[in-house]
C-alpha cells in the first residue's frame, strides 16, 4: 500500500519520535497544561495516523525502524481485515520492549495458534463463570464503590477552597480490585502499602514502555542492556513485579484446595493438576505462562477500564445537560433509596447511551493492539506480505464520518431511536471486533455500568469554579487517558 516517505533508520516512527521529544519537554503526548491545546492535539499519535488516511486512503504503509507496518483505517476496512480475514490477521508481532517483559506467553501478545486459543478460552470461561454464584463479581464490584463513595464524600468536605478532586487514585484501586478478586482472590483496601506499591510498578513500566526514551529499544533491542536511566529502570520494574507475583502463585500452590478454588489461580493450578493426572504431555498450562496470564489480566484490565470512568465523568463534567438527563432517568428508574444494579440494564437507555458516547469519542485504546498477517496475502487490490505489522485504528472508526454523523460532536443520542430506545450499532467496536476481540468485554461493560450509575446517583461533577477544562484529546500512551483534572464533586442528597 502507499503510504508516507521514511527517514533514514527509524523509518516514519521518526516523525513521532522527534516531536515527542521535542514536545515532552513541555508536558508529554497531548499536553498536560497548556492551554495552547490545539497544538498538541495535532500531534496526538491517533490524529496523525488518522489524517494520513485522508492523504494514502484507507489501507496505507510506513515503516518503524525496518518494520513494515500497515494501517487499517474506517469500520469497512477494519470489519473486512479483522472478521472476514481473521485466518490471516489475527496473529501478534513481536515488539521487542513487550517479548522482553512477556516472552509472547500470556494471551495479549501470545502468537496466534493452539496454545493461545487453549488459554484464551480457559480464561474467558473462567471470568464468564465469575459473573455466576458463590463467586458473583457483582458484591465485589459493589463493595468497591461504596468504599470510593464514602472517600468521595469525605474529600467533597475537605475541598474546601475548591480546587476539586482528582479521581484517578480512588478509580485505579476500584478497577485493579475488581482483577485483584478475580485472579488473586482478594481485595485490598486503597491504602494499603504493598497493593498500592504493585500498581505503581505496573504503571510506570507502562509509562516507560510506551512514552519514554525506552520505546527506542523496538528499534534498536541491545538498549535494554544499558546499565543506565530508564533503561535499567525497564529491567528493575519487571524484576519487582515478577517477585511479587511469584510469590502470590507459590502461597496460592501451598494453600490449594482443589475442591474449593478461590479465584482464577486456584482453577488454573487445578486445571494444571487434572491435564498432568491426564498424561496430558504437550500442556500449555504452567505456573510459568499463569504468571504471564496474570500480568496480562492487570495491564489489559485496570488501565482501559480506570480510563473509561475517569473520562465518563469528565465528559459529565464538561456537559453538564448530559449530567442531568442521566440522572433524572435514574431517578426516575432506580430511585434515591436502592443501589444501581445490573438488573437495571435495560431500563436506562440514554445513561447506556451516554456511556457508548463517551466511549466513542476517546476510544481508550485508539489503535488497538497490534496485529500482524501470518502469511503473505492480497487484501482490497494490495500485497501484504508475511510479517507485516498490522495496527487495526480504532480511533479513525469511531470518527469514521460514513458511519457516523457529526462524529466529533458528543451526542448520546446518536445511539437511541426515535422512541428512546437503545440501538446497538455494529460500527461501534471500541473493544475491537474478530478473535483477538478484547476478552474482557463483557467484564468491563458491567464494570462501567455499576461505577457510572452508581457515582451519578449519589454525586453530582462539575469543572471547579474558575478553571477551564483540560485539554480534550486526553494523553497517548498504551491507553487513551484523559489530561489530569479535578473535579468539585456534590453530593446529590
Ligand atoms: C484486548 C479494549 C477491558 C482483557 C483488547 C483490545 C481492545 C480492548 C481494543 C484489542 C483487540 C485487538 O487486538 O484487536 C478494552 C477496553 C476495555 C477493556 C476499551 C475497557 C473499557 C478489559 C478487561 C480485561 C481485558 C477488563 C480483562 C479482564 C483483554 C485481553 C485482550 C484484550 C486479555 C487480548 C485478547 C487477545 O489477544 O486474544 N481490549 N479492553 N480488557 N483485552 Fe481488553
Amino acid at each position: 500500500p502507499p503510504g508516507p516517505k521514511p527517514w533514514p533508520i527509524v523509518g516514519n516512527f521518526g516523525g513521532f519520535l522527534v516531536p515527542n521529544f521535542i514536545w515532552r519537554r513541555f508536558g508529554g503526548w497531548g499536553g498536560e497544561d497548556d492551554p495552547k491545546s490545539k497544538t498538541r492535539a495535532l500531534i496526538s499519535p491517533q490524529v496523525i495516523i488518522t489524517e494520513q488516511a485522508k492523504v494514502y486512503g484507507n489501507i496505507y504503509s510506513m515503516w518503524v525502524g525496518s518494520q513494515l507496518v500497515v494501517v487499517l483505517n474506517g469500520y469497512e476496512v477494519v470489519r473486512d481485515a479483522l472478521s472476514n480475514r481473521a485466518d490471516v490477521f489475527s496473529d501478534r508481532p513481536e515488539i521487542p520492549t513487550v517479548t522482553i517483559m512477556t516472552k509472547r506467553k500470556g494471551i495479549v501478545f501470545a502468537p496466534y495458534g493452539p496454545v493461545w486459543r487453549r488459554q484464551r478460552k480457559f480464561c474467558h470461561t473462567t471470568l464468564r463463570n465469575f459473573g455466576l454464584g458463590k463467586l458473583s463479581l457483582e458484591p465485589c464490584i459493589l463493595e468497591g464503590l461504596a468504599v470510593v463513595k464514602s472517600e468521595l464524600l469525605r474529600l467533597s468536605e475537605e475541598d474546601t477552597e475548591g480546587s476539586g478532586v482528582d479521581l484517578t487514585p480512588l478509580i485505579t484501586n476500584s478497577v485493579s480490585n475488581v482483577i485483584s478478586y478475580i485472579a488473586l482472590g482478594q481485595r485490598f483496601h486503597h491504602a494499603d502499602r504493598e497493593f498500592g506499591a504493585l500498581l505503581d510498578l505496573m504503571a510506570r513500566g507502562l509509562e516507560i514502555i510506551a512514552n519514554s526514551a525506552a520505546v527506542l529499544i523496538n528499534v534498536f533491542p541491545l538498549l535494554y542492556y544499558l546499565p543506565f536511566g530508564v533503561f535499567r529502570e525497564v529491567r528493575q520494574v519487571e524484576r519487582d513485579i515478577t517477585a511479587f507475583l511469584k510469590q502470590i502463585i507459590t502461597r496460592h500452590r501451598e494453600t490449594l484446595d482443589p475442591a474449593n478454588p478461590r479465584d482464577l489461580i486456584d482453577m488454573y493450578l487445578v486445571e494444571m493438576l487434572a491435564q498432568e493426572a491426564a498424561g496430558e504431555t504437550d500442556s500449555s498450562f504452567s505456573e510459568d505462562y499463569l504468571f504471564y496470564i496474570i500480568g496480562d489480566l492487570f495491564i489489559a484490565g485496570t488501565d482501559t477500564t480506570t480510563n473509561t470512568v475517569l473520562w465518563m465523568i469528565l465528559y459529565m463534567a464538561v456537559f453538564p445537560d448530559i449530567q442531568e438527563r442521566v440522572q433524572a432517568e435514574m431517578d426516575a428508574v432506580v430511585g434515591p433509596d436502592r443501589v444501581p444494579s445490573l438488573t437495571d440494564k435495560g431500563s436506562l437507555p440514554f445513561t447506556e447511551a451516554t456511556i457508548m458516547e463517551v466511549q466513542r469519542m476517546t476510544v481508550v485504546v485508539p489503535l488497538a493492539i497490534p496485529h500482524m498477517a501470518s502469511e503473505t496475502t492480497e487484501f482490497r487490490g494490495y500485497t501484504i506480505p508475511k510479517g507485516t505489522v498490522i495496527i487495526p485504528n480504532l480511533w479513525s472508526v469511531h470518527r469514521d464520518p460514513t458511519v457516523w454523523e457529526q462524529p466529533d460532536d458528543f451526542n448520546p443520542s446518536r445511539f437511541l431511536d426515535d422512541q428512546g430506545n437503545l440501538l446497538r450499532k455494529e460500527c461501534f467496536i471500541p473493544f475491537g471486533i474478530g478473535r483477538r476481540v478484547c476478552m474482557g468485554e463483557q467484564l468491563a461493560k458491567m464494570e462501567l455500568f455499576l461505577m457510572f450509575t452508581s457515582l451519578l446517583q449519589a454525586f453530582s461533577f462539575s469543572l471547579p469554579e474558575g478553571l477551564a477544562p483540560p485539554p480534550m484529546h486526553g494523553r497517548f500512551g498504551l491507553t487513551l487517558a484523559p489530561c489530569p483534572y479535578t473535579v468539585a464533586v456534590r453530593p446529590r442528597r
